[in-house]
């Protein structure tokens, strides 16, 4: 089969697409044939820097095999596997954190990592539903209540319009920020106020908010504490270590602020997959690459710019 091996941490050329054996299957995973593949943030941190692959793998063993979202059919099922068939449409986030081994023809998964497929979904859209709204789940369905003023960085990108459209669903007023060609896109998402970042400063205008998703970090995070209510709550995506005024504020107002990494999960990606049923969730897939340019995939997520998120057909 085909995957990308990445040798050496380094720049997009050292994904380089090999000639390997296909993965074989213990008795709790499934084998999918992958068909479309979403790329993440994540996936363009770890690539460049041993430490953060380290890390994010959980290995030091070279080569690595990037990536973690996929959407496929299943194609052989270990002995312990009941809930998958042969032939079934499959998504979910394989082993993250861990080795998930995505860029590849096949993918050996946890069965306990997938869910099936919605009837009438594409693979595009499954493999788009995946990391970016699991992080959006498992961030706001503990933390957000019905009625809650709650502020969602970059509600334009992957992780924001998931958290979007599920603080709407929970009944939050969402109030979001994005550059202004955007605010079209996040008000269809579901949002109900949108701030253009480049000509308004949030904490100017914002107070008594009771939840901030973050996905920026740094300085973002610093002004995001000042416009929490007093015992409000935010999670920051982007890193773990907040910049010293962030503990002190938390401290001080009795502030909950977190960093949280996302975990696979077939319990969430079932609620996902119920939302994709339902229509409270839509994917919003603004560029597809074939997978002999999942290179330029990376190119698209370096740019910080993608809308929704960028998918790599198989
Ligand atoms: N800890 C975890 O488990 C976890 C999980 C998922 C993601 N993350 C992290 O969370 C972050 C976001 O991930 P993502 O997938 O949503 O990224 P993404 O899809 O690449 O986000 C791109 C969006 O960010 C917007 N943006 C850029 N600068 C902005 C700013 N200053 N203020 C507001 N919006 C801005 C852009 O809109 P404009 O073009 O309009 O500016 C663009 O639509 C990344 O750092 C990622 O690594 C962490």
């Amino acid at each position: 089969m085909k995957a990308y091996l990445l040798n050496q941490a380094g720049g997009v050329e050292n994904l380089v697409l090999s000639e390997i054996d296909k993965p074989e299957i213990n008795a709790g995973e499934v084998l999918v044939e992958t068909k479309a593949i979403s790329i993440n943030p994540v996936d363009v941190k770890v690539r460049p820097h041993d430490e953060v692959l380290n890390m994010i793998m959980q290995t030091e063993e070279r080569p690595v095999i990037i990536g973690w979202d996929i959407a496929g059919v299943v194609a052989e099922t270990g002995a312990d596997v009941t809930d998958f068939k042969v032939g079934d449409k499959v998504f979910g986030m394989v082993n993250f954190p861990g080795h998930g081994k995505a860029y590849a023809e096949y993918v050996a998964s946890p069965a306990a990592h997938l869910t099936k497929m919605p009837e009438g979904v594409s693979f595009e859209d499954a493999a788009a539903t995946t990391l970016a709204a699991l992080t959006a789940l498992q961030v706001l369905e503990t933390r957000v209540k019905e009625g809650d003023k709650v502020l969602i960085h970059a509600g334009s990108g992957g992780v924001g319009h998931f958290a979007i459209q599920i603080a709407k669903h929970m009944g939050a007023h969402v109030i979001t920020t994005s550059s202004a060609k955007n605010k079209a896109f996040c008000m269809e998402m579901g949002a109900d106020e949108h701030i253009d970042y480049r000509e308004v400063q949030f904490e100017d205008v914002l107070t008594d908010i009771d939840f901030v998703l973050d996905g920026m970090g740094g300085e973002t995070l610093a002004k995001s504490v000042k416009v929490l209510k007093d015992g409000g709550g935010a999670v920051s995506l982007p890193a773990p270590n907040f910049p010293e005024e962030v503990i002190k504020e938390a401290e001080a107002r009795n502030l909950n602020v977190e960093f949280i990494l996302v975990q696979s999960n077939g319990e969430d990606m079932n609620t996902l997959k119920a939302m994709l049923e339902a229509g409270t969730l839509k994917p919003h897939v603004s560029a597809t690459f074939p997978f002999d340019r999942l290179q330029d995939a990376h190119r698209q997520l370096e740019s910080g710019r993608t809308v929704g998120k960028a998918v790599v057909t198989v």
